[in-house]
Protein backbone atom coordinates (compact mmCIF):
# COMPACT_ATOMS: atom_id res chain seq x y z
CA UNK A 1 0.00 0.00 0.00
CA UNK A 2 2.46 2.42 1.35
CA UNK A 3 4.78 1.14 -1.63
CA UNK A 4 2.27 1.71 -4.44
CA UNK A 5 1.61 5.37 -2.83
CA UNK A 6 5.29 6.32 -3.22
CA UNK A 7 5.77 4.97 -6.21
CA UNK A 8 2.59 6.79 -7.76
CA UNK A 9 4.06 9.88 -6.02
CA UNK A 10 7.58 9.15 -7.77
CA UNK A 11 5.84 8.35 -11.43
CA UNK A 12 3.26 11.66 -10.75
CA UNK A 13 6.82 13.86 -10.03
CA UNK A 14 8.64 12.60 -12.96
CA UNK A 15 5.82 13.54 -15.32
CA UNK A 16 5.02 16.43 -13.98
CA UNK A 17 1.56 16.05 -13.72
CA UNK A 18 1.12 17.30 -10.08
CA UNK A 19 2.72 20.28 -9.01
CA UNK A 20 2.54 20.82 -5.88
CA UNK A 21 2.21 24.40 -4.69
CA UNK A 22 2.99 26.46 -1.41
CA UNK A 23 0.00 28.45 -0.45
CA UNK A 24 -0.89 30.65 2.37
CA UNK A 25 -4.33 30.65 3.25
CA UNK A 26 -5.74 33.60 5.36
CA UNK A 27 -9.04 33.51 7.16
CA UNK A 28 -8.47 34.61 10.64
CA UNK A 29 -12.06 35.38 11.39
CA UNK A 30 -13.65 34.03 15.27
CA UNK A 31 -17.21 32.81 13.13
CA UNK A 32 -17.96 29.40 12.73
CA UNK A 33 -19.34 29.83 9.20
CA UNK A 34 -16.40 31.79 8.09
CA UNK A 35 -14.02 29.15 9.55
CA UNK A 36 -16.47 26.65 7.94
CA UNK A 37 -15.78 28.09 4.25
CA UNK A 38 -11.98 28.57 4.76
CA UNK A 39 -11.49 24.79 6.38
CA UNK A 40 -13.50 23.70 2.88
CA UNK A 41 -10.86 26.10 0.97
CA UNK A 42 -8.01 24.58 3.01
CA UNK A 43 -9.23 21.01 2.40
CA UNK A 44 -9.41 20.96 -1.25
CA UNK A 45 -5.91 22.35 -1.94
CA UNK A 46 -4.57 20.18 0.19
CA UNK A 47 -6.63 16.96 -1.22
CA UNK A 48 -5.44 18.36 -4.81
CA UNK A 49 -1.47 18.10 -3.56
CA UNK A 50 -0.71 21.15 -2.84
CA UNK A 51 0.58 22.43 0.54
CA UNK A 52 -1.27 25.03 3.00
CA UNK A 53 0.00 27.28 5.47
CA UNK A 54 -3.36 28.18 6.99
CA UNK A 55 -3.94 30.90 9.48
CA UNK A 56 -7.13 30.50 11.35
CA UNK A 57 -9.08 31.76 14.67
CA UNK A 58 -10.21 28.02 15.07
CA UNK A 59 -7.83 25.75 14.81
CA UNK A 60 -9.63 22.75 16.34
CA UNK A 61 -12.29 23.16 13.70
CA UNK A 62 -10.39 21.39 10.94
CA UNK A 63 -10.30 17.27 11.42
CA UNK A 64 -7.92 16.93 8.46
CA UNK A 65 -5.58 13.88 8.59
CA UNK A 66 -3.00 14.29 6.25
CA UNK A 67 0.34 16.39 6.26
CA UNK A 68 -0.30 19.27 3.78
CA UNK A 69 -2.00 21.57 6.15
CA UNK A 70 0.43 23.74 8.59
CA UNK A 71 -2.55 25.78 11.19
CA UNK A 72 -0.86 28.49 12.32
CA UNK A 73 -2.91 29.74 15.49
CA UNK A 74 -4.44 33.08 16.06
CA UNK A 75 -7.26 31.73 18.10
CA UNK A 76 -6.49 34.99 20.80
CA UNK A 77 -8.80 36.80 17.69
CA UNK A 78 -11.44 35.17 20.03
CA UNK A 79 -11.09 38.04 22.49
CA UNK A 80 -12.55 40.89 19.62
CA UNK A 81 -16.10 38.62 20.05
CA UNK A 82 -15.56 39.25 23.99
CA UNK A 83 -14.92 43.09 23.18
CA UNK A 84 -17.97 42.99 21.19
CA UNK A 85 -19.13 41.63 24.47
CA UNK A 86 -21.88 39.17 24.67
CA UNK A 87 -23.79 41.08 21.69
CA UNK A 88 -24.41 38.30 19.41
CA UNK A 89 -27.34 37.06 21.65
CA UNK A 90 -31.31 37.38 20.67
CA UNK A 91 -32.06 39.37 23.68
CA UNK A 92 -29.36 42.07 22.92
CA UNK A 93 -30.92 42.61 19.39
CA UNK A 94 -34.79 42.01 20.20
CA UNK A 95 -33.77 44.66 22.85
CA UNK A 96 -32.13 47.01 19.70
CA UNK A 97 -29.24 47.23 21.74
CA UNK A 98 -26.71 46.43 18.78
CA UNK A 99 -27.15 46.76 15.15
CA UNK A 100 -25.36 44.81 13.02
CA UNK A 101 -26.10 46.78 10.46
CA UNK A 102 -24.16 49.44 11.34
CA UNK A 103 -20.95 50.04 9.43
CA UNK A 104 -18.82 51.88 11.53
CA UNK A 105 -19.60 48.70 14.29
CA UNK A 106 -18.57 46.02 11.25
CA UNK A 107 -15.48 47.90 10.35
CA UNK A 108 -13.48 48.42 13.73
CA UNK A 109 -14.19 44.70 14.43
CA UNK A 110 -12.87 43.37 11.25
CA UNK A 111 -10.05 45.86 11.32
CA UNK A 112 -9.24 45.05 15.05
CA UNK A 113 -9.63 41.12 14.14
CA UNK A 114 -6.57 42.01 11.21
CA UNK A 115 -4.76 44.12 13.39
CA UNK A 116 -4.39 41.53 16.03
CA UNK A 117 -3.87 38.60 13.50
CA UNK A 118 -0.82 41.05 12.29
CA UNK A 119 0.34 41.46 15.51
CA UNK A 120 0.18 38.08 16.44
CA UNK A 121 3.80 36.43 17.51
CA UNK A 122 2.78 33.21 15.42
CA UNK A 123 2.15 35.12 11.93
CA UNK A 124 5.43 37.29 13.17
CA UNK A 125 7.44 34.27 13.18
CA UNK A 126 6.07 33.17 9.67
CA UNK A 127 6.82 36.25 8.44
CA UNK A 128 10.86 36.46 9.54
CA UNK A 129 11.32 33.08 8.47
CA UNK A 130 12.66 34.08 5.39
CA UNK A 131 13.24 30.49 3.70
CA UNK A 132 9.90 30.45 3.72
CA UNK A 133 8.37 31.62 -0.17
CA UNK A 134 4.72 31.00 -1.76
CA UNK A 135 3.47 30.54 -4.96
CA UNK A 136 0.26 32.04 -3.81
CA UNK A 137 -1.95 33.68 -1.32
CA UNK A 138 -5.97 33.23 -0.80
CA UNK A 139 -7.34 36.01 1.63
CA UNK A 140 -11.03 36.41 2.85
CA UNK A 141 -12.18 39.83 2.54
CA UNK A 142 -14.47 41.23 5.25
CA UNK A 143 -14.37 44.86 5.49
CA UNK A 144 -10.89 45.14 5.03
CA UNK A 145 -8.31 44.70 2.33
CA UNK A 146 -4.96 45.07 4.71
CA UNK A 147 -4.43 41.59 3.78
CA UNK A 148 -3.34 42.35 0.40
CA UNK A 149 -0.09 43.42 1.88
CA UNK A 150 0.48 39.52 2.36
CA UNK A 151 1.21 40.01 -1.77
CA UNK A 152 4.43 42.66 -1.17
CA UNK A 153 5.63 39.97 1.81
CA UNK A 154 6.07 37.06 -0.38
CA UNK A 155 6.09 38.74 -3.50
CA UNK A 156 3.42 36.23 -5.35
CA UNK A 157 -0.23 36.50 -6.72
CA UNK A 158 -3.04 37.70 -4.00
CA UNK A 159 -6.78 35.68 -5.01
CA UNK A 160 -9.36 37.13 -2.87
CA UNK A 161 -12.32 35.12 -1.14
CA UNK A 162 -15.63 36.54 -0.79
CA UNK A 163 -17.89 34.90 1.65
CA UNK A 164 -21.16 36.12 0.17
CA UNK A 165 -22.90 36.77 -3.13
CA UNK A 166 -20.75 39.29 -4.90
CA UNK A 167 -21.31 43.13 -4.16
CA UNK A 168 -19.90 46.53 -4.78
CA UNK A 169 -17.29 46.54 -2.45
CA UNK A 170 -15.95 43.54 -3.49
CA UNK A 171 -16.24 43.70 -7.29
CA UNK A 172 -14.54 47.19 -7.45
CA UNK A 173 -11.42 45.83 -6.50
CA UNK A 174 -11.26 43.47 -9.54
CA UNK A 175 -13.71 45.62 -12.07
CA UNK A 176 -15.62 48.08 -10.39
CA UNK A 177 -18.53 48.69 -8.16
CA UNK A 178 -22.34 47.65 -9.35
CA UNK A 179 -24.55 50.59 -10.35
CA UNK A 180 -26.60 51.59 -7.09
CA UNK A 181 -29.85 51.84 -9.02
CA UNK A 182 -29.17 48.09 -9.37
CA UNK A 183 -27.77 46.62 -6.33
CA UNK A 184 -28.45 47.55 -2.98
CA UNK A 185 -26.05 47.95 -0.12
CA UNK A 186 -24.29 44.71 1.55
CA UNK A 187 -25.55 45.75 4.79
CA UNK A 188 -28.89 46.89 3.20
CA UNK A 189 -32.04 45.29 4.87
CA UNK A 190 -33.58 45.33 1.09
CA UNK A 191 -32.89 43.35 -1.73
CA UNK A 192 -35.62 43.28 -4.36
CA UNK A 193 -35.23 44.80 -7.37
CA UNK A 194 -36.55 46.95 -9.30
CA UNK A 195 -36.25 49.55 -6.57
CA UNK A 196 -38.05 52.70 -6.79
CA UNK A 197 -37.21 56.28 -7.38
CA UNK A 198 -37.00 56.62 -3.01
CA UNK A 199 -35.31 53.13 -2.96
CA UNK A 200 -32.77 53.89 -5.58
CA UNK A 201 -31.81 57.83 -3.47
CA UNK A 202 -31.57 55.61 -0.50
CA UNK A 203 -29.05 53.21 -2.22
CA UNK A 204 -26.64 55.88 -3.35
CA UNK A 205 -27.10 57.72 -0.66
CA UNK A 206 -25.83 54.24 1.11
CA UNK A 207 -22.87 53.98 -1.14
CA UNK A 208 -21.97 57.38 -0.90
CA UNK A 209 -21.68 57.35 2.99
CA UNK A 210 -19.69 53.88 2.54
CA UNK A 211 -17.46 55.22 0.15
CA UNK A 212 -16.91 57.98 2.25
CA UNK A 213 -16.39 56.54 5.61
CA UNK A 214 -13.93 53.83 4.03
CA UNK A 215 -12.11 56.22 2.34
CA UNK A 216 -11.64 58.22 5.62
CA UNK A 217 -11.56 55.45 8.12
CA UNK A 218 -10.82 52.37 7.11
CA UNK A 219 -7.78 53.49 5.03
CA UNK A 220 -5.61 55.15 7.56
CA UNK A 221 -6.02 52.08 10.01
CA UNK A 222 -5.19 49.66 7.13
CA UNK A 223 -1.90 51.34 6.31
CA UNK A 224 -1.05 52.00 9.62
CA UNK A 225 -1.31 47.82 10.37
CA UNK A 226 0.11 47.50 6.90
CA UNK A 227 3.66 49.60 7.90
CA UNK A 228 3.51 48.49 11.12
CA UNK A 229 3.28 44.66 10.72
CA UNK A 230 4.17 43.80 7.05
CA UNK A 231 5.98 46.88 5.37
CA UNK A 232 9.36 45.53 7.90
CA UNK A 233 9.05 42.42 6.14
CA UNK A 234 8.94 43.55 2.62
CA UNK A 235 12.55 43.69 0.75
CA UNK A 236 12.74 47.05 -0.11
CA UNK A 237 12.72 46.88 -4.01
CA UNK A 238 9.20 45.11 -3.47
CA UNK A 239 7.78 47.58 -1.93
CA UNK A 240 4.55 48.35 -2.60
CA UNK A 241 1.93 50.91 -1.51
CA UNK A 242 -1.19 49.11 -0.11
CA UNK A 243 -3.45 51.65 -2.23
CA UNK A 244 -1.86 49.57 -5.23
CA UNK A 245 -2.16 45.92 -3.88
CA UNK A 246 -5.95 46.00 -2.78
CA UNK A 247 -6.39 46.50 -6.52
CA UNK A 248 -3.94 43.90 -7.83
CA UNK A 249 -5.58 40.79 -6.99
CA UNK A 250 -5.46 37.76 -9.49
CA UNK A 251 -8.60 36.43 -9.22
CA UNK A 252 -11.85 36.46 -6.97
CA UNK A 253 -13.24 33.11 -5.59
CA UNK A 254 -16.94 33.90 -4.38
CA UNK A 255 -19.24 31.61 -2.28
CA UNK A 256 -22.14 32.28 -4.46
CA UNK A 257 -23.97 30.99 -7.30
CA UNK A 258 -26.93 31.94 -9.75
CA UNK A 259 -29.58 29.34 -7.98
CA UNK A 260 -28.67 31.08 -4.69
CA UNK A 261 -28.31 34.63 -5.97
CA UNK A 262 -29.23 37.07 -8.65
CA UNK A 263 -27.83 36.70 -12.41
CA UNK A 264 -25.88 40.07 -11.82
CA UNK A 265 -23.19 41.37 -14.36
CA UNK A 266 -19.00 39.62 -13.21
CA UNK A 267 -16.04 40.21 -14.14
CA UNK A 268 -13.91 37.35 -15.77
CA UNK A 269 -11.45 37.40 -12.67
CA UNK A 270 -14.81 36.47 -10.39
CA UNK A 271 -15.33 32.71 -10.20
CA UNK A 272 -18.30 31.44 -8.24
CA UNK A 273 -17.84 28.29 -6.27
CA UNK A 274 -20.96 28.57 -3.42
CA UNK A 275 -21.66 25.23 -2.37
CA UNK A 276 -18.16 23.95 -2.27
CA UNK A 277 -18.66 23.60 1.28
CA UNK A 278 -20.75 20.65 1.15
CA UNK A 279 -19.16 17.34 1.01
CA UNK A 280 -19.93 15.15 -1.97
CA UNK A 281 -21.38 12.35 0.50
CA UNK A 282 -22.92 13.07 3.56
CA UNK A 283 -21.82 11.73 6.44
CA UNK A 284 -24.61 9.10 7.95
CA UNK A 285 -26.58 9.97 10.56
CA UNK A 286 -26.12 8.89 14.20
CA UNK A 287 -28.49 6.35 15.19
CA UNK A 288 -30.65 7.97 17.40
CA UNK A 289 -31.73 11.18 14.84
CA UNK A 290 -31.61 8.36 12.06
CA UNK A 291 -34.59 6.24 13.84
CA UNK A 292 -36.34 9.50 14.72
CA UNK A 293 -36.16 10.73 11.12
CA UNK A 294 -36.63 7.06 9.74
CA UNK A 295 -39.75 6.95 11.62
CA UNK A 296 -41.47 10.28 11.07
CA UNK A 297 -44.25 8.99 8.84
CA UNK A 298 -45.88 12.87 8.90
CA UNK A 299 -42.14 14.67 7.93
CA UNK A 300 -39.72 15.95 10.08
CA UNK A 301 -38.90 20.40 10.56
CA UNK A 302 -35.30 21.13 11.29
CA UNK A 303 -35.09 24.11 13.87
CA UNK A 304 -31.80 25.51 13.85
CA UNK A 305 -30.58 29.23 14.46
CA UNK A 306 -27.30 28.58 13.98
CA UNK A 307 -24.29 28.54 15.90
CA UNK A 308 -23.74 31.97 17.33
CA UNK A 309 -27.45 32.22 19.12
CA UNK A 310 -27.57 30.47 21.92
CA UNK A 311 -30.55 29.12 23.42
CA UNK A 312 -30.14 30.58 26.74
CA UNK A 313 -30.55 34.13 25.53
CA UNK A 314 -34.42 32.61 24.23
CA UNK A 315 -36.96 34.67 26.81
CA UNK A 316 -38.49 32.26 29.11
CA UNK A 317 -42.02 33.15 28.06
CA UNK A 318 -41.01 32.47 23.97
CA UNK A 319 -39.43 29.00 24.68
CA UNK A 320 -42.86 27.46 26.66
CA UNK A 321 -44.52 29.44 23.43
CA UNK A 322 -42.49 28.24 20.79
CA UNK A 323 -42.28 24.78 22.71
CA UNK A 324 -46.24 24.51 22.64
CA UNK A 325 -46.52 25.29 19.31
CA UNK A 326 -44.25 23.14 17.76
CA UNK A 327 -45.97 20.54 20.15
CA UNK A 328 -48.88 21.19 17.96
CA UNK A 329 -48.10 19.73 14.88
CA UNK A 330 -48.46 16.49 13.32
CA UNK A 331 -44.34 16.59 12.10
CA UNK A 332 -41.54 15.54 14.18
CA UNK A 333 -39.46 18.07 15.07
CA UNK A 334 -35.81 17.96 15.40
CA UNK A 335 -34.67 21.47 17.57
CA UNK A 336 -30.81 22.69 17.74
CA UNK A 337 -30.58 24.07 21.16
CA UNK A 338 -28.16 23.89 23.88
CA UNK A 339 -30.42 22.63 26.85
CA UNK A 340 -33.27 20.38 27.22
CA UNK A 341 -36.85 21.69 28.14
CA UNK A 342 -39.25 20.88 30.36
CA UNK A 343 -42.49 19.69 29.42
CA UNK A 344 -41.64 18.52 26.36
CA UNK A 345 -43.71 17.19 23.32
CA UNK A 346 -43.17 14.15 22.47
CA UNK A 347 -42.98 14.88 18.96
CA UNK A 348 -40.23 17.81 19.17
CA UNK A 349 -36.60 16.31 20.06
CA UNK A 350 -33.99 18.64 20.85
CA UNK A 351 -30.38 17.99 20.42
CA UNK A 352 -27.83 20.41 21.30
CA UNK A 353 -25.59 19.41 18.15
CA UNK A 354 -27.18 18.44 14.82
CA UNK A 355 -25.33 17.24 11.74
CA UNK A 356 -27.21 19.74 9.70
CA UNK A 357 -26.31 18.39 6.33
CA UNK A 358 -26.97 14.75 6.84
CA UNK A 359 -30.54 15.75 8.50
CA UNK A 360 -31.22 17.89 5.09
CA UNK A 361 -30.25 15.57 3.23
CA UNK A 362 -32.72 12.89 4.53
CA UNK A 363 -35.99 12.29 2.36
CA UNK A 364 -38.34 12.76 5.30
CA UNK A 365 -37.13 16.63 5.84
CA UNK A 366 -39.93 18.72 4.65
CA UNK A 367 -38.97 22.51 6.20
CA UNK A 368 -36.04 24.11 7.76
CA UNK A 369 -36.75 26.90 10.49
CA UNK A 370 -33.13 29.25 9.97
CA UNK A 371 -31.60 31.76 10.96
CA UNK A 372 -30.81 32.29 7.33
CA UNK A 373 -26.89 32.50 7.53
CA UNK A 374 -25.57 31.83 3.98
CA UNK A 375 -24.48 28.54 4.92
CA UNK A 376 -27.91 27.52 5.58
CA UNK A 377 -29.60 28.32 2.64
CA UNK A 378 -27.16 27.17 0.61
CA UNK A 379 -27.40 23.67 2.11
CA UNK A 380 -31.69 24.05 1.28
CA UNK A 381 -31.21 24.61 -2.29
CA UNK A 382 -28.38 21.55 -2.28
CA UNK A 383 -30.66 19.26 -0.49
CA UNK A 384 -34.29 21.01 -2.13
CA UNK A 385 -36.25 22.07 1.13
CA UNK A 386 -38.25 25.08 1.84
CA UNK A 387 -37.77 27.49 4.30
CA UNK A 388 -38.76 29.77 7.03
CA UNK A 389 -36.13 32.23 7.53
CA UNK A 390 -35.86 34.07 11.09
CA UNK A 391 -33.06 36.69 10.31
CA UNK A 392 -30.95 38.06 13.42
CA UNK A 393 -28.21 40.36 12.10
CA UNK A 394 -25.37 41.04 8.87
CA UNK A 395 -26.25 39.52 6.10
CA UNK A 396 -29.18 37.05 6.98
CA UNK A 397 -31.93 39.80 6.38
CA UNK A 398 -30.65 39.89 2.72
CA UNK A 399 -30.17 36.16 2.27
CA UNK A 400 -33.67 35.89 3.29
CA UNK A 401 -35.45 38.22 1.54
CA UNK A 402 -33.61 36.58 -0.96
CA UNK A 403 -35.01 33.16 -0.83
CA UNK A 404 -38.43 34.88 0.11
CA UNK A 405 -38.36 36.62 -3.61
CA UNK A 406 -37.37 33.44 -5.09
CA UNK A 407 -40.41 31.61 -3.90
CA UNK A 408 -39.07 29.03 -1.85
CA UNK A 409 -38.84 30.65 1.88
CA UNK A 410 -40.87 32.63 4.47
CA UNK A 411 -39.50 35.24 6.87
CA UNK A 412 -40.45 35.78 10.26
CA UNK A 413 -39.11 38.44 12.26
CA UNK A 414 -37.70 37.62 15.59
CA UNK A 415 -40.02 39.42 18.24
CA UNK A 416 -41.93 38.16 21.22
CA UNK A 417 -44.63 36.96 18.82
CA UNK A 418 -42.34 35.11 17.28
CA UNK A 419 -44.39 31.74 17.45
CA UNK A 420 -47.83 33.13 16.40
CA UNK A 421 -45.93 34.25 13.29
CA UNK A 422 -43.66 31.63 12.91
CA UNK A 423 -47.12 29.16 13.01
CA UNK A 424 -48.70 31.25 10.30
CA UNK A 425 -45.53 30.86 7.77
CA UNK A 426 -45.37 26.99 9.02
CA UNK A 427 -48.73 26.41 8.27
CA UNK A 428 -48.02 28.19 4.69
CA UNK A 429 -45.46 25.92 3.66
CA UNK A 430 -46.49 22.78 4.67
CA UNK A 431 -50.21 23.36 2.85
CA UNK A 432 -48.85 24.83 0.11
CA UNK A 433 -46.72 22.60 -2.56
CA UNK A 434 -45.37 25.19 -4.43
CA UNK A 435 -42.63 26.05 -2.09
CA UNK A 436 -41.28 22.89 -2.08
CA UNK A 437 -41.10 22.59 -5.97
CA UNK A 438 -39.64 26.04 -6.55
CA UNK A 439 -36.35 24.76 -4.32
CA UNK A 440 -36.28 21.65 -5.89
CA UNK A 441 -36.41 23.93 -8.97
CA UNK A 442 -33.75 25.61 -7.70
CA UNK A 443 -31.76 22.63 -6.13
CA UNK A 444 -31.60 21.17 -9.87
CA UNK A 445 -30.40 24.69 -11.29
CA UNK A 446 -27.61 24.56 -8.33
CA UNK A 447 -26.38 21.02 -9.13
CA UNK A 448 -26.09 21.38 -12.58
CA UNK A 449 -23.02 22.78 -13.64
CA UNK A 450 -19.85 21.91 -15.90
CA UNK A 451 -18.18 20.93 -12.70
CA UNK A 452 -18.42 20.61 -8.95
CA UNK A 453 -17.81 24.44 -7.55
CA UNK A 454 -15.16 22.44 -5.53
CA UNK A 455 -13.62 21.28 -8.68
CA UNK A 456 -13.39 24.68 -9.80
CA UNK A 457 -11.76 26.18 -6.33
CA UNK A 458 -9.24 23.81 -7.25
CA UNK A 459 -8.93 24.68 -10.95
CA UNK A 460 -8.72 28.35 -10.23
CA UNK A 461 -5.71 28.73 -7.96
CA UNK A 462 -3.55 26.45 -10.35
CA UNK A 463 -4.68 28.90 -12.86
CA UNK A 464 -3.26 31.44 -11.44
CA UNK A 465 -0.06 30.16 -10.09
CA UNK A 466 0.49 28.43 -13.55
CA UNK A 467 0.02 32.04 -15.55
CA UNK A 468 1.97 33.89 -13.12
CA UNK A 469 -0.80 35.91 -11.50
CA UNK A 470 -3.35 35.64 -14.53
CA UNK A 471 -2.84 38.91 -16.01
CA UNK A 472 -5.30 37.99 -18.83
CA UNK A 473 -8.61 37.81 -16.23
CA UNK A 474 -8.00 42.08 -15.08
CA UNK A 475 -11.12 43.49 -16.25
CA UNK A 476 -10.02 47.30 -18.50
CA UNK A 477 -12.29 48.74 -15.96
CA UNK A 478 -9.69 48.91 -13.03
CA UNK A 479 -7.65 51.47 -15.07
CA UNK A 480 -10.50 54.08 -15.87
CA UNK A 481 -11.08 56.83 -13.54
CA UNK A 482 -14.58 57.43 -12.48
CA UNK A 483 -15.08 60.41 -14.84
CA UNK A 484 -13.94 59.19 -17.57
CA UNK A 485 -16.27 56.42 -16.69
CA UNK A 486 -19.29 58.62 -16.75
CA UNK A 487 -17.71 60.99 -19.19
CA UNK A 488 -17.42 63.65 -17.28
CA UNK A 489 -14.86 64.92 -18.99
CA UNK A 490 -16.65 65.34 -21.72
CA UNK A 491 -19.85 67.09 -19.85
CA UNK A 492 -17.33 69.73 -18.86
CA UNK A 493 -16.26 70.30 -22.60
CA UNK A 494 -19.52 70.46 -23.37
CA UNK A 495 -20.27 73.05 -20.61
CA UNK A 496 -16.65 74.72 -21.79
CA UNK A 497 -18.01 75.27 -25.34
CA UNK A 498 -21.62 75.92 -23.99
CA UNK A 499 -20.21 78.79 -22.16
CA UNK A 500 -17.92 80.19 -24.62
CA UNK A 501 -20.94 80.19 -27.47
CA UNK A 502 -22.65 82.26 -25.10
CA UNK A 503 -19.89 84.27 -24.58
CA UNK A 504 -19.52 85.00 -28.00
CA UNK A 505 -22.70 85.92 -28.52
CA UNK A 506 -22.87 88.30 -26.21
CA UNK A 507 -19.75 90.24 -27.81
CA UNK A 508 -20.97 89.50 -31.43
CA UNK A 509 -24.24 90.68 -30.10
CA UNK A 510 -23.05 94.15 -28.21
CA UNK A 511 -20.57 95.19 -31.11
CA UNK A 512 -23.27 95.32 -33.47
CA UNK A 513 -26.36 96.92 -30.75
CA UNK A 514 -23.86 97.71 -28.29
CA UNK A 515 -23.58 101.16 -28.72
CA UNK A 516 -26.72 102.54 -28.29
CA UNK A 517 -26.85 101.07 -25.21
CA UNK A 518 -23.56 102.08 -23.49
CA UNK A 519 -24.58 105.37 -24.81
CA UNK A 520 -27.76 105.17 -22.70
CA UNK A 521 -26.21 103.86 -19.75
CA UNK A 522 -23.35 107.13 -20.35
CA UNK A 523 -26.32 109.03 -20.31
CA UNK A 524 -27.78 107.58 -17.17
CA UNK A 525 -24.36 107.72 -15.85
CA UNK A 526 -23.98 111.41 -16.28
C1 LIG B 1 0.38 42.76 -9.46
O1 LIG B 1 0.19 41.37 -9.59
C2 LIG B 1 0.98 40.76 -10.57
C3 LIG B 1 0.58 39.30 -10.67
O2 LIG B 1 0.57 38.71 -9.44
C4 LIG B 1 2.45 40.94 -10.26
O3 LIG B 1 3.25 40.37 -11.26
C5 LIG B 1 2.75 42.41 -10.12
O4 LIG B 1 4.08 42.61 -9.71
C6 LIG B 1 1.83 43.07 -9.13
N1 LIG B 1 2.00 44.50 -9.17
C7 LIG B 1 2.38 45.21 -8.13
C8 LIG B 1 2.54 46.67 -8.36
O5 LIG B 1 2.59 44.71 -7.05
Amino acid sequence: MMWSLHLTCILLFLTGIVDSYKILLISPLPGKSHVILSDGIAKYLANAGHEVTYITAMPENLSYKGGNIKKIDVSKNLEILKVAGDSISIKAIMDKKVNYQDQRFMFSMFLENARMTFSNEAVQDLFKDKSQHFDVIVAEWMFTEVYAGLAAVYDCPLIWFSTVEPHWMVLRLIDEGTNPALAVDVLSRRISTPLSFVQRLESLYDRMYTYYFYHTFVYDKEEEIYSKYMVPHINSQKYTPLDVLRYNASLMLGNSHVSLGEASTLPQSYKPIGGYHIEKNVKPLPDNIKKIMDDANNGVIYFSMGSNIKSRDFPEELKQKLLKFLGGLKQTVIWKFEEELPNRPSNVHIVSWAPQQSILAHPNCVLFISHGGLLSITEAIHFGVPLVGIPVFADQFTNVERAVNKGFAKKVLITLNLAEDLKEQVVNILNDPKYTAKVKELSFIYHDRPVTPGAELVFWVEHVVKTRGAPHLRSPALHVPFYQKLYLDLLALILILALLAVFLIVKIFSAFFGQSSITINNKKLN
